[in-house]
């Protein structure tokens, strides 16, 4: 039994949830309630513009539900005593924290975690990551990030899983299931918090928190998916999106948050706006703070994220009549029923086992799996003339600004990593070829020349490992010790601080100081392996030209170093797969593959055709493709077989395909299907992934692949946002990527 101040409940947890609430809500005070909807922002994360004050003692009067960026579960444990043992009630708090990618154990970038096309390894990842949060005391995690987006401009595309809704579904669904496990039982299973709720990754140009404004088509079929997934999947809660929807902020949209979120979809947890996102909304011009206040809660926002908005207006817009009392009941009951699935009312303890951090938190078992799946996350986007791998002898010189750097190695929204517990670049790979391999090093460049990016490395607290030497200081040592090399491995791309949130870029190219870099190593005449470090699609033709082989590797998390050192040496062969497509040019974003045909649609492997839709200045073609990674060996496709040509709408067609491993790598390979839907009631795209499998070939082995297509794979959402299949024809598409496919036709009648 737990005893809750001066309120004793006689087996609290034996009674139904509705129950339980019902009475605890019965003697709480309108203030309590409003209480409870209060989320401040706590320790020394930052993670937004604004600082919440005097944490303890409002906690203390009932006036907080939850709080975030609190990081270590002895203080964590602390300000729950102080909920449960000094305010009026008693009632626990919420404790939560971007948990995006791993804890201290990082693992990939979401958008490199996408690439390995394996659901089993993101979940795993998920799941290492709740149990590492959940030892230091956090039992909410703003994740999954599950925004679609097309556009490689926004900087936040390196938290989400690329452009692709079906892709982004089922990632979506394995991360909730990694994180809340068997329905939040346990003490390492932890709540998500799926987001942002909804289409931030459509922000107009590309830029952070911009206007997004868009067809409903286009919201239905290729960017409410994942969030909808998420939701089927049981997540226990939903973070607004900082964007306008049709005209009116998620944080204040009814539409969203009440009619689709919980009327359609019906969702049963609650909402939590993003930082500072309800009073953001007297800039969007919704009102003054009270307005806000008002718009959000009636809209359907449940809890208010450090803004103060909430617990600054909402008593007073109740004795105005602006809100109900019932709407900040039903908030209330909303943060309840999480409190009580967590467990927490019949623990509030559960989360704090002082034991757990030494025995959980950065363990051997946990960094040996996320150094298996970074290797799996990088993809080879070039390999001429095969100089990888890497024979495992002679000395290979590691040059670069990316070298010898820790604080850049996890990559953005890493808020819990102890940087001085990872391995550089060097580190990694010295710790994995051991003696095999003279591993010699050079920084050769600064990252960027723009001092503009150091505010940036001060608000998240990394060092930009900016160097005091001159850059052609720099550039003297590197090429000194390039001359003592075999081979050199350039170590080169974005820092972290240049992707994630408010890191919007207009031009795409790699910081200018390491072209510079890049061209001298080149010219040294040794073999020159790029590796990638990047949180985004990059504009890349000059490499793609000039450098014979590239290794993307995103940034790979705690254990960069030594997954590319096993992949660089061949200890792993390359399966990664882009989810995201590379542009030959800014000026083609938005760009992807599951474009329409338009009514003058350019002729296939066309550059430029007059009144066809192109452009005069660069093909309409990216430079790599959705879908596209290469490997160690080659993989050869056969033709697609269907096992009948007609289907009815009761019926299912199997496509199968054989493929050979033709290498002398055995390897994996991710085979994709895709659906063309020729003729319906509303323009389709060229192509859209309906399935993919990763299997594994031996070296000369065949295997045969086979998918189900049914009707209910074929459905769209039609001009009046129905649901509906149309019959017709249909091209099944099955390939390497989204481009390189192989095609059969068949009929839906
Ligand atoms: C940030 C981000 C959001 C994050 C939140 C809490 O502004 O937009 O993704 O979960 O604040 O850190």
């Amino acid at each position: 039994m737990f005893a809750f101040s001066s309120v004793v409940y006689s087996n609290p947890y034996n009674n139904r949830m509705d129950e339980f609430i019902d009475n605890l809500m019965s003697k709480m005070t309108l203030e309590e309630k409003i209480g409870q909807l209060n989320l401040p922002a706590s320790g020394e994360i930052i993670t937004g513009q604004a600082k919440s004050s005097n944490v303890a003692e409002r906690i203390c009067k009932g006036q907080v539900g939850g709080l975030l960026n609190l990081k270590g579960v002895e203080r964590i444990r602390d300000l729950q005593k102080l909920a449960v043992e000094e305010s009026r009630l008693g009632i626990p708090l919420l404790f939560g924290m971007d948990v995006i990618h791993g804890y201290e154990t990082i693992f990939p970038i979401p958008l490199g975690l996408s690439c390995t096309w394996n659901m089993e390894a993101i979940e795993q990842s998920a799941r290492i990551a709740a149990i590492e949060a959940s030892a230091d005391g956090i039992c909410w995690t703003f994740s999954p990030m599950v925004d679609v987006c097309r556009d490689a401009r926004w900087g936040r595309i390196s938290e989400g899983n690329g452009e692709d809704p079906y892709l982004g579904s089922e990632i979506a669904r394995a991360m909730v299931r990694g994180y809340q496990g068997d329905a939040m039982k346990r003490n390492d299973e932890i709540m998500a918090c799926v987001k942002h709720f909804a289409l931030y990754g459509g922000a107009e140009a590309g830029r952070d928190y911009n206007s997004v404004d868009m067809s409903r088509q286009r919201m239905f079929n290729d960017y409410m998916p994942p969030y909808k997934a998420a939701v089927e999947a049981g997540a226990g809660s939903m973070m607004a999106a900082f964007n306008d929807v049709d005209g009116i902020p998620a944080t204040g949209n009814k539409w969203l948050m009440t009619d689709l979120l919980r009327k359609d979809w019906g969702f049963d947890g609650f909402v939590v706006s993003d930082y500072t996102g309800i009073t953001e909304m007297v800039d969007h011009g919704m009102g003054d703070v009270q307005d806000v206040a008002a718009l959000s809660v009636n809209a359907g926002v449940d809890m208010d994220m450090v803004s103060d908005a909430f617990m600054t207006t909402l008593v007073r817009s109740v004795e105005e009549g602006k809100v109900s009392e019932e709407t900040i009941d039903t908030a209330c009951r909303r943060i309840l029923e999480a409190k009580y699935k967590l467990g927490l009312f019949e623990d509030p303890y559960k989360y704090c086992d002082l034991k757990r951090p030494a025995k959980q938190i950065f363990c051997d078992k946990h960094r040996k799996i996320a150094r298996k799946i970074a290797a799996e996350s990088f993809v080879l986007l070039k390999n001429e003339g095969n100089i990888l791998p890497l024979q495992k002898k002679g000395t290979v010189a590691v040059i670069g600004p990316l070298a010898n750097t820790k604080a850049n190695m996890p990559g953005t929204w890493s808020v819990a990593a102890v940087a001085e517990n990872i391995p550089t670049l060097v580190e990694g790979m010295r710790f994995a070829l051991g003696d095999k391999v003279d591993i010699i090093t050079a920084k050769g460049s600064n990252l960027m020349s723009d001092a503009a990016y150091e505010e940036r490395a001060t608000m998240f607290g990394r060092s930009l490992n900016r160097d005091s030497r001159t850059d052609q200081q720099l550039l003297n040592e590197a090429l000194e010790v390039a001359a003592k090399a075999d081979v050199i491995v350039a170590a080169i791309g974005e820092s972290s601080e240049m992707s994630g949130e408010c890191s919007s870029r207009s031009e795409l190219d790699i910081p200018d100081t390491q072209r510079t870099l890049l061209e001298a190593l080149l010219k040294t005449g040794k073999p020159v392996v790029l590796t990638l470090f990047t949180g985004r699609p990059l504009v890349l033709n000059w490499e793609h030209k000039n450098v014979p082989a590239i290794l993307n590797v995103w940034f790979g998390g705690s254990e960069t170093g030594s997954a590319i050192a096993d992949v660089l040496f061949g200890d792993v062969n390359p399966s990664g797969k882009l989810t995201t497509t590379f542009p030959q040019a800014v000026g083609q974003l938005p760009l992807f593959y599951a474009h329409k045909n338009t009514g003058r649609p350019l002729g296939e492997g066309r550059w430029f055709e007059k009144f066809r839709s192109n452009y005069i200045d660069v093909s309409n073609d990216p430079l790599y493709p959705f879908g596209y990674g290469l490997s160690y060996t080659t993989f050869e496709y056969g033709d697609v077989i269907l096992n009948t040509k007609s289907m009815s709408m009761d019926g299912e067609i199997t496509a199968t395909v054989n493929i050979k491993n033709a290498g002398n790598y055995d390897g994996y390979e991710v085979v994709q299907l895709y659906i063309k839907d020729l003729i319906a009631s509303v323009t389709r795209p060229v192509k859209e992934l309906k399935g993919f499998k990763k299997i594994f070939i031996k070296a000369g082995e065949t295997k045969t692949i086979s998918f189900k297509i049914s009707p209910e794979m074929l459905k769209f959402y039609n001009f009046n946002i129905d649901y509906v299949v149309e019959v017709g024809d249909f091209d099944v598409m099955i390939g390497p990527n989204s481009r390189d496919v192989k095609s059969a036709r068949f009929t839906l009648r």
